[in-house]
C-alpha cells in the first residue's frame, strides 16, 4: 500500500462514523480531500448530510464533486469534524496547518462535538515537533510578534528558526489573510505550555497544536487501519 492508498483507507474508515442527517465539519489537506470524494460518492447514494468547509481549497472541492456546503454561521454547532494532520502523539494532540488552514480548522473542530482525525502512519510520531508548527500572525507588526514567540518559546527551553511561509516568490496568504511563521523548534515535549505561552501573544492569531479536541485517530498502516483513542 503506498502513501496514497493508506490515505483512502483511512478516509474510509472515517466514513463509517457519517450517519445520515449529520452536520459535518470537512477538513483540509491531501487526506481530507480523500475523504471528501469518498463521502461525495455516499451523498450521490442517497446519504444527506451538510458540511462545513475548513477552507477555500475544501469549499472548492465539495462544491466540483456536490456534496451540500453550508457556513459555519449557517450550522454553527457541528455532530462531527473530519480531517487530517501534519504529526499525531499517542494522547493525540495534533500539529495542524501544513495546508495553511489551521485557523479555520481549529474554529470548526471547536464548533463540533467530536473531531476525527485520519492519516497514514508517516503522521505518528512519539514527541511532536519534527514538523515545523505553524503559526498564524497577523500581518501588522509581524516583526515584533516574531520576537515575541522567539521570547516565549525560549521560556520553555525551545528555540529554532521561523520562517516565514512563502508560495510561490509571494508571501503565503492564509484564508482570513494573515501570514505563517513555521517553526522549527525541533522537539515539543510540553504542548499546552507551548500553546498558553503562543495564545499570550497579540499578534498570534492562532496555531497549530490541537490539544484535547480530536477523541479518534485513524491511522493508516501498510497492514489497514487502526484506530487510536484519546
Ligand atoms: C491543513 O492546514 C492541515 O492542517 C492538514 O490537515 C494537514 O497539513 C494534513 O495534510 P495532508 O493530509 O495533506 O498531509
Amino acid at each position: 500500500m503506498d502513501a496514497r492508498e493508506m490515505k483512502v483507507e483511512a478516509a474510509k474508515a472515517a466514513l463509517a462514523y457519517v450517519e445520515d442527517g449529520m452536520r459535518l465539519g470537512i477538513g483540509t489537506g491531501s487526506t481530507a480531500e480523500e475523504f471528501v470524494r469518498l463521502l461525495a460518492e455516499k451523498v450521490h447514494g442517497g446519504l444527506k448530510v451538510e458540511g462545513v468547509p475548513t477552507s477555500e481549497r475544501t469549499a472548492r472541492l465539495c462544491l466540483e464533486l456536490g456534496v451540500p456546503l453550508k457556513s459555519l454561521d449557517e450550522l454553527p454547532e457541528l455532530d462531527l469534524t473530519v480531517d487530517g494532520a501534519d504529526e499525531v502523539d499517542a494522547d493525540l494532540t495534533l500539529i495542524k496547518g501544513g495546508g495553511g488552514a489551521l485557523l479555520r480548522e481549529k474554529i470548526v473542530a471547536a464548533a463540533s462535538s467530536r473531531m476525527i482525525v485520519i492519516a497514514d502512519e508517516s503522521k505518528l510520531v512519539g514527541v511532536l515537533g519534527a514538523f515545523p508548527l505553524p503559526i498564524e500572525v497577523n500581518p501588522f507588526g509581524e516583526a515584533a510578534t516574531r520576537i515575541a514567540i522567539e521570547r516565549a518559546a525560549a521560556k520553555l527551553g525551545l528555540s529554532g528558526e521561523l520562517k516565514l511561509r512563502k508560495s510561490g516568490g509571494d508571501i503565503f496568504m492564509t484564508d482570513g489573510g494573515h501570514h505563517i511563521f513555521d517553526a522549527s523548534f525541533g522537539r515539543i515535549p510540553d504542548a499546552e505550555a507551548l500553546s498558553a505561552e503562543l495564545n499570550s501573544i497579540p499578534g498570534v492569531v492562532e496555531h497549530g497544536l490541537f490539544i484535547h479536541m480530536a477523541s479518534l485517530a485513524i491511522i493508516a498502516g501498510k497492514a489497514g487501519a487502526r484506530t487510536l483513542q484519546a
